[in-house]
């Protein structure tokens, strides 16, 4: 198949204005597409149904505050690196709100770690099924 050159155009659903928000790809609305970037790294994901993609460096700072719920707070600080575990969680969360599922002040009701659960589809992590969510990459130092 020949290569082809694809336009990709982004559109707030927030406000509204063009240059940010969901990527599409212009001719093709029938394909759901994800981007995400760290430092040093991207990832993509195109689907025939709603998907999202994340990818971050840990993030080494303090925890945001109500991002998580109880059950995922006490996860983290239960874990021996609980940076780590908190992006690892993050990037779930991010992956969902990528594909539409949940906004991000919502996040902090969301279970990751309880795929099934409400808002969390019981198909996370395992593309088996749309929607198709769970790609995530946690890269614990940025590649040189
Ligand atoms: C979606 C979001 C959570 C991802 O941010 P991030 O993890 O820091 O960065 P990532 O590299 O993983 O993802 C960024 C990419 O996600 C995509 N993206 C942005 N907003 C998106 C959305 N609402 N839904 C799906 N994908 C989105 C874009 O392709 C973006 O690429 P760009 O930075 O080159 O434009 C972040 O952009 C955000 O907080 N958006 C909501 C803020 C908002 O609603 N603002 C309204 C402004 S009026
Ligand atoms: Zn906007």
């Amino acid at each position: 198949m020949e290569p082809r050159h694809l336009e990709f155009v982004q559109r707030c659903a927030s406000c509204g204005r063009d240059g940010h928000g969901r990527p599409t790809i212009v001719g093709h609305p029938d394909v759901h597409v994800s981007l995400s970037h760290t430092r040093g790294c991207v990832a993509a994901v195109a689907a025939r149904s709603p998907c999202g993609i994340d990818v971050e460096t840990i993030h080494r700072g303090p925890p945001p505050r109500g991002v998580l719920t109880e059950r995922e707070a006490a996860w983290v600080r239960d874990d021996p690196d609980p940076a780590r575990a908190f992006t690892m969680l993050w990037v779930r969360k991010e992956a969902l709100v990528k594909a539409g599922i949940g906004t991000l002040a919502e996040v902090g009701s969301l279970d990751v770690l309880d795929p099934g659960s409400a808002g969390v589809p019981a198909t996370m992590e395992t593309w088996a099924d749309p929607p198709y969510v769970g790609a995530w990459v946690v890269l614990d130092q940025a590649p040189t």
